[in-house]
């Protein structure tokens, strides 16, 4: 690569005014975001990012699924297209980082490449996937592009279908065509997302960039232990179909199962709804959001057999009714090696202390890695926080990862002439 591409840098003031204009958007007091997807605050997140797209001059695009892109026609007339996003929706009080930093500098890198009207051998799109967050039902955009979506997928969705149903609708996207957003695998070149690490491992490493190698799969289900209500004061403690009971046996007993006998592999039990909720009356039904994650697809099918294996004994522990919807599943995803590469020798050539690690957090990465190369780039977050208001990368690490994702396009564009 020449001198001149080699030195290309990001437009830091740029990339650092844009951020902070989209972290205002659905911003909270304690200085983190709240645009669950499709939520007033997150339309508002998408209208701005198309205004950023429009007044740079780069083609704005949005998809069945509402994926919404800003294009740079940088290639020869038939060229794939590289792919570079993440996603502004954030979970319900979030950070300002998770997703935006990788969408944010996704546009700098397109407007860079744009001033220097450089040619590649791809096209550029920045891209920003709808609902990552699984606030409706998870990398829904990019399973959708990905091809892997399909309508039946979403009769059960995790967020519930009113919920879903409703946010379409406000968003005038209709359920029967986010499936057509599927991109020909051919079309792509490959696709790269910049991401906070939101865990610890590069802080102690004290590295600056993280390679990811792969991403863990994810899978949910909805648990639901049925008993019968009762009088609280009246019913004997021995004669009661207390539902609570198996919601906190069961919960006791992911945590050590996951400990035992799935150390690599980490489990959540999110939330616990017990009804008919009330001081005076036995619970009747709880209902529970259970989540697994696991490095490896046959390590995966193991950790969800064991996990229904234990509600079934928490069932049968306290003589309650047993219910399992499965909700969805998002099969672990190697990153692809040559993008791997491209990365790393664009930190070297940065500077920057590298070191490889996995991500136990799902990303649209996971999708796109089942139809073209895809990597991703991460940034260290300061005490592993993620999720949250406090949720902090310092600046000069998303300047470094920006660049990153500069010349990591550069290097593909390098090895893909070469
Ligand atoms: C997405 O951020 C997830 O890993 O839940
Ligand atoms: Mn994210
Ligand atoms: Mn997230």
């Amino acid at each position: 690569m020449s001198d001149q591409i080699n030195s290309l840098r990001i437009n830091s003031e740029r990339f650092k005014a844009n951020f902070d204009a989209l972290a205002r958007i659905g911003g909270t007091q304690d200085g983190g975001v709240h645009r669950p997807a499709l939520s007033e605050s997150h339309l508002k997140a998408r209208e701005w990012f198309k205004r950023q797209i429009e007044d740079a001059g780069l083609q704005f695009q949005v998809d069945t699924a509402g994926n919404h892109s800003g294009v740079l026609k940088s290639g020869p007339q038939n060229a794939p297209t590289l792919l570079l996003g993440s996603h502004l929706d954030s979970v319900p009080d979030g950070g300002r980082f998770d997703g935006a930093l990788g969408v944010v500098a996704a546009l700098e890198v397109l407007q860079v490449i744009q001033e220097t009207g450089i040619s590649l051998p791809f096209h550029l799109e920045a891209i920003d996937f709808t609902d990552e967050e699984g606030t409706l039902v998870g990398l829904l955009g990019s399973s959708a592009l990905a091809g892997k979506l399909s309508v039946l997928d979403l009769q059960e969705p995790r967020g519930g279908r009113d919920l879903l149903l409703k946010c379409l609708s406000k968003a005038n996207l209709s359920e029967n065509d986010l499936p057509d957003s599927r991109r020909d695998p051919r079309s792509l070149a490959g696709y790269l997302e910049l991401h906070i690490e939101q865990g610890m491992t590069l802080q102690k490493a004290e590295a600056e960039i993280g390679v990811v190698t792969s991403i863990a799969g994810i899978g949910s289900y909805r648990i639901i232990f049925l008993g019968r209500a009762d009088h609280a004061g009246t019913t004997p403690m021995e004669d009661r179909l207390d539902a609570a009971l198996g919601a906190g046996a069961f919960t006791i007993s992911v945590r050590d199962i996951t400990q035992s006998e799935f150390p690599q592999c980490v489990t959540n039990i999110g939330a616990i709804n017990l009804f008919p909720a009330a001081f005076n009356i036995v619970p009747s039904k709880a209902v529970i959001s259970l989540e697994y994650r696991a490095p490896e697809s046959g390590m995966m099918k193991r950790l969800e057999a064991a996990l229904l294996d234990r509600a079934n004994m928490a069932a049968k522990q306290f003589k309650l009714g047993l219910e399992t919807e499965f909700l969805n599943e998002h099969q672990p995803a190697p990153m692809d090696i040559r993008v791997r590469e491209a990365i790393t020798i664009a930190a070297q050539g940065l500077n920057l202390k590298t070191i490889n690690l996995s991500s136990g957090a799902g990303h649209d990465a996971q999708s796109l890695a089942e139809i073209c190369p895809a990597g991703m780039i991460f940034v260290p977050s300061v005490g592993g926080t993620s999720h949250s208001p406090q949720e902090y990368t310092k600046w000069q690490d998303c300047v470094n990862g920006a660049n990153v994702l500069l010349q990591a396009t550069l290097r593909l564009a390098d090895q893909k002439s070469s």
